[in-house]
């Protein structure tokens, strides 16, 4: 993460493009819905929380197929990195390009390695009155039913824990590091030191790829339901 005041004393070029739209619209989304989904399940609202949680597993299997052709700062390939680029990261050496430095990619990798089983298991998650099924669940016995809406709801703590620690990495960069990442995660542009690579932009035939396996994946799901 490069920020205006990422290198004290650096030349800054006025702000670089850091992340594209699909990226950023998918972390708001997601921020959206998570609650909602939350607040669904809870509430005995289980028919929505189907519905909403197909639209979580649409935006995840987007984010996880813009991964593997996305823009540059997309690419897991650009932010998930080895202990080598970690250490050197934490002994001062400052990134090349912008986009997640590589020990907050690391966390962004679990994060969304956890919202990928979140939303598998509720595939095939059931209620407790047994009403109202994930589009998959009658694939399973009943038994194995209940021990995956068990873990789907237990991994949403787990979840809840990494959520918390997303939050309070990003109040520490903003109060203690006087870095604004929530500044790039809206507008897709920020600060960056003279030297640095800007994101490059994926073609837009790859978003449409992209957008139409993520439709065509979820549209199917759907007359499961
Ligand atoms: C990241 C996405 C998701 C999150 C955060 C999430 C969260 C939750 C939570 C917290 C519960 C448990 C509530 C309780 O304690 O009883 C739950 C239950 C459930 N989820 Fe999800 N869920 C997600 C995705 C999905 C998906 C994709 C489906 C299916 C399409 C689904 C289907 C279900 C079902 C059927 C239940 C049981 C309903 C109930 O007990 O009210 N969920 N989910
Ligand atoms: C439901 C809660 C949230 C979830 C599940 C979540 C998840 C994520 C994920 C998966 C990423 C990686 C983005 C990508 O490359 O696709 C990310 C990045 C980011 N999130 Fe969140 N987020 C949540 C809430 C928030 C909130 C409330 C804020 C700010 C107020 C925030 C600010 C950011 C920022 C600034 C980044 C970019 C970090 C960087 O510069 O490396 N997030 N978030």
């Amino acid at each position: 993460m490069i920020e205006p005041d990422a290198a004290p004393g650096a030349l800054q070029r006025p702000r670089v493009r850091i992340w594209d739209w699909p990226t950023r619209a998918f972390h708001w989304l997601l921020v959206l819905l998570i609650p909602a989904l939350w607040w669904t399940a809870e509430n005995d609202q289980a028919e929505i929380h189907v519905l909403l949680g197909l639209g979580a597993f649409a935006l995840i299997l987007f984010r996880l197929l813009w991964g593997l052709m996305g823009s540059s700062t997309a690419r897991f390939a650009s932010f998930i990195r080895g202990p080598r680029a970690v250490m050197s990261y934490l002994n001062g050496h400052a990134a090349k390009v912008v986009g997640h430095n590589p020990l907050g990619g690391l966390s962004v990798a679990a994060m969304l390695a956890l919202l990928t089983v979140q939303a598998g298991l509720g595939l095939f998650a059931t209620d407790d009155d047994g009403e109202v099924f994930g589009p998959l669940s009658l694939w399973l016995d009943e038994d194995m039913v209940e021990t995956i809406t068990e873990l789907h709801e237990t991994l949403f703590n787990v979840l809840l824990v990494f959520i918390a620690l997303h939050i309070a990495a990003i109040l520490y960069y903003a109060l203690v590091q006087r870095k604004n990442l929530v500044g790039p995660m809206l507008t897709g542009r920020g600060g960056a030191p003279e030297g640095v690579e800007e994101m490059r932009g994926a073609p837009a035939w790859r978003l449409a790829v992209a957008a139409l396996v993520t439709l065509g994946a979820t549209a199917w799901l759907w007359t499961q339901l």
